[in-house]
């Protein structure tokens, strides 16, 4: 039976980030009843921007780290449950300098599960598609909740090992708990390292978009605000100890998918650069979402993906004061890499 669950006060980690300021922006819109603290760091990923202006009775936001148990003794008593978004997110930073990845994403998830332990607060953990590890681009299959484990990359070893901390506190504590495994985001408040931001950003400053070797890796996009519903969807509506994966049968490979900013931005799509190819770079990802669609009547709203790229094409054009500062920094450490 599906339960259900209507939280007042809830914790989002990494709620300045891309996908948690999503979320954040998505319950205060949506859920006028839920009152939410943003965890979060501000690590070079956090941007207190992504959240301003939404009103100070509904959103609340506590900087700190989620490996401090004595922050989370002060804050987590009172919330009715975590939504864990917080983590180091970049795969070629994990090549670069993988450390941080343990602390954030295993030792961090571990407080958070032993503080939820300690106060019997709900817990909703965002994964991602990646532990999976990668289908051949002529397999037909795609990921399913039983596809095994087999993450290729520093990041998605350690979110693989953060989601099996999660199953391990389920079943032997007892912490009422889901799992949530979302393909690629996409749409505002992305940032510039990731691979449609980047392009956009590059063609908005004069740089020609750099696509990793032949760009035939295939993507499976979701617009951000349809991962968003669906975490809501699950948090209120899944059934404890589960699984849900997310998707909205987005596959594109990336060449495709740089060719259509390029074209959309008036731009010759032959005016890109090919790369140094990432290592151990997973070649496809690709959801099958039917138990989150037949079970908890989960849809997509963001179904056109044109459009969706448009919007976001259009949203950083409007908004380069929030990129502009971090694009050269970032462009600068691509460069030292060779990318
Ligand atoms: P992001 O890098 O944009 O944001 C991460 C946020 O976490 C930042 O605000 C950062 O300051 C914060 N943070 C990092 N370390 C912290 C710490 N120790 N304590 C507190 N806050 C900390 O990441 P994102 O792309 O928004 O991803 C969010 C989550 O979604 C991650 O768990 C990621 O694995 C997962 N996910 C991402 C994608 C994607 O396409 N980006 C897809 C599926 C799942
Ligand atoms: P990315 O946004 O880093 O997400 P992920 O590694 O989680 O899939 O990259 C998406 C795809 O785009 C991936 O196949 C790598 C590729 N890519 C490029 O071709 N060029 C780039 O500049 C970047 C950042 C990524």
């Amino acid at each position: 039976m599906v339960e259900s669950f209507s939280p007042k006060n809830i914790i989002v980690t990494g709620g300045c980030g891309f996908i948690g300021s999503n979320f954040v922006h998505y319950v205060v819109n949506n859920h006028p009843e839920t009152h939410v603290t943003v965890l979060d760091k501000l690590t070079y990923a956090g941007n207190p921007e992504n959240i301003a202006g939404l009103p100070s009775d509904r959103v609340e936001l506590v900087v700190g780290d989620i490996c401090d148990a004595g922050l989370l003794d002060r804050i987590v008593p009172g919330h009715d449950a975590i939504v864990h978004y917080a983590a180091e997110s970049h795969n070629d930073n994990s090549i670069a300098d993988p450390e941080p990845f343990l602390k954030t994403n295993v030792e961090g998830t571990y407080r958070l599960l032993e503080a939820c332990r300690k106060y019997d607060v709900r817990y909703h953990h965002i994964s991602t598609d990646e532990v999976y590890g990668d289908l051949a681009l002529d397999d037909p299959a795609r990921f399913t909740e039983s596809t095994p484990y087999h993450p290729s990359s520093p990041y998605s070893s350690t979110k693989a090992a953060s989601d099996l901390l999660v199953r391990a506190w389920t079943r032997t504590y007892g912490l009422r708990t889901t799992i949530s495994n979302c393909s690629n985001n996409y749409g505002p408040f992305q940032h510039v390292e990731k691979f449609i931001p980047r392009q956009i950003t590059n063609i908005l400053t004069g740089v020609r978009p750099k696509l990793y070797g032949e760009g035939l890796n295939v993507r499976d996009w979701i617009h951000t605000e349809d991962h968003s519903s669906a975490v809501w969807t699950i948090l209120t509506r899944g059934r404890i100890g589960e699984t849900y994966l997310i998707g909205a049968d987005g596959e594109r490979n990336n060449i495709t998918v740089l060719r259509m900013i390029l074209e959309m931005m008036g731009k010759d799509s032959d005016d890109f650069d090919h790369v140094r190819d990432r290592p151990g770079h997973d070649r496809r990802y690709a959801i099958d979402a039917t138990k989150l669609r037949t079970e908890l009547g989960w849809t997509p709203a963001h179904t056109d993906f044109a459009d969706g790229l448009k919007a976001t094409i259009d949203w950083y054009a409007e908004h380069r004061q929030w990129w502009e500062k971090t694009k050269e920094r970032t462009e600068a450490r691509y460069k030292a890499q060779g990318q």
